[in-house]
């Protein structure tokens, strides 16, 4: 697992009731994405979930008391000790205290004097959860600058279905990366990426396409919202889903939808980065029926798409960067300063298909960054996240030249 809040400090308050038993699992993957925990329960919580287990995964005591063998536990202290603190799950009763000021228990006097930000993950049944002094209280907490995680639809511990589960801790996390820890070496950068496959139809039940994952792709666009960019991301046919739902998304199916889309969205980005598998070429017609195999043989007629990297290459203005990718089998190097120059891009990412276990649908890539200056810079075969960053590093790098 990415290790995307290294060096943080995340506070985990639970309160009582059943989803505290999802906090356990919430703790390992903070911890697992290099953050620090320190777990909080309110007394009632203890009859949910096992101190002891939470200690032994964060590696600290948990601290439920306000006093404990006359010892003062200092609430003050870890209220400013933390980068966020999470509350999950939020019970009906302690969102109520929390909107009213009632201080009675650990929990409630380290949230009245944090000066972290704090995010909260409510949990309620279904009826519980649509009282109108639920909604009072959550509009109060949001308005004293409290996150809320949305609730989740399903089924709830009292058998009921509808709207009230604790979001999943995979969600929790998500949405903490999200909200609280993105970087801001590309905020105010609008940056448009293209990634997947392409589908050219021949007939109803017939296409034309390829390998491609999209997964580089999805690396890139995470990867520059990661680091603050506004990142919209236009996919042919993938079976992947892009996490964060900051990133703006939209799906296309052939060559020619990727053109219309690209080039309209096109002039709003300061950056392109088009790792997209279009179809080089599309089939003259779409048969209106399905074709049958009466004749022997069968040709079929293609037409050349339209280059979607080159448009945008050639009409760039000054302040807009396009990088390109190259997928190339001979002459890989000279290929790729090829295409770069015809297509007129600030630098182009080349890979090659004979490189092992990288390219299509492999979770790992080999890549050369080639810039406008011919400059090479090879790296090793590493997962298409890390290869990500390398690319956004390099992006960043340009800006600071
Ligand atoms: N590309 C594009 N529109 C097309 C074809 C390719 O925008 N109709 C883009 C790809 O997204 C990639 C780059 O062009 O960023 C290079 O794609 P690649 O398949 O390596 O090369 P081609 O330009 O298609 O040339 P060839 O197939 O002859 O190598």
């Amino acid at each position: 697992m990415e290790k995307l809040l290294k060096g943080k400090k995340i506070l985990l308050g639970i309160t009582g009731g059943i989803a505290a038993y999802k906090a356990i699992l919430l703790t390992r993957l903070f911890i697992k994405s290099g953050a620090e925990v320190r777990v909080l329960l309110t007394p009632s919580a203890t009859n949910f979930v096992s101190p002891l287990v939470l200690a032994t995964l964060s590696k600290h005591k948990v601290l439920s008391a306000l006093a404990d063998n006359d010892e003062w536990s200092n609430h003050v202290e870890l209220g400013r000790w933390a980068d966020l603190f999470i509350i999950a799950p939020l019970t009906c009763n302690s969102l109520a205290k929390l909107a009213t000021g009632i201080c009675d228990n650990l929990l409630m006097a380290t949230y009245f004097s944090a000066t972290c930000k704090v995010l909260v993950a409510p949990a309620m049944d279904a009826d519980m959860w649509k009282h109108p002094s639920v909604k009072r209280n959550l509009d109060i907490i949001k308005q004293d600058g409290v996150g809320i995680i949305p609730v989740e639809d399903g089924e709830l511990a009292s058998g009921l279905v509808g709207e009230g589960r604790m979001a999943e801790p995979a969600s929790i996390l998500v949405h903490a990366i999200e909200e609280y820890f993105r970087s801001n070496e590309l905020t105010g950068k609008s940056i448009l990426i293209n990634a997947g496959p392409t589908i050219e139809h021949i007939d109803p039940v017939r296409f034309i396409s390829n390998h491609s994952s999209g997964k580089m792709g999805i690396a890139i666009a995470e990867e520059c919202y990661l680091r603050g960019a506004s990142v919209t991301f236009v996919s042919g046919p993938i079976e992947q889903t892009i996490e964060y739902k900051g990133i703006r998304c939209l799906k296309v199916t052939s060559a020619s939808e990727m053109y219309e889309q690209v080039i309209s969205l096109f002039p709003m980005a300061d950056v392109a980065i088009l790792s997209a598998a279009v179809a080089d070429y599309s089939p003259a017609r779409i048969e209106p029926e399905k074709i049958k195999k009466h004749q022997s043989e069968w040709i079929l007629e293609l037409v050349k798409t339209k280059d979607i990297l080159a448009q945008i290459g050639h009409t760039k203005t000054s302040n807009q960067k396009v990088i390109g990718f190259a997928l190339e089998t001979e002459n890989e190097l000279s290929n790729a300063v090829k295409k770069m120059k015809a297509k007129c891009l600030d630098a182009i990412v080349l890979n090659t298909t004979k490189d092992r276990d990288a390219t299509f649908g492999y979770d790992t890539n080999k890549i050369t960054i080639i810039d406008s200056a011919e400059n090479i810079h090879a790296y090793d075969l590493k997962s298409k996240k890390a290869v990500a960053k390398d690319i956004v590093d390099f992006l960043i790098s340009t800006y600071n030249d």
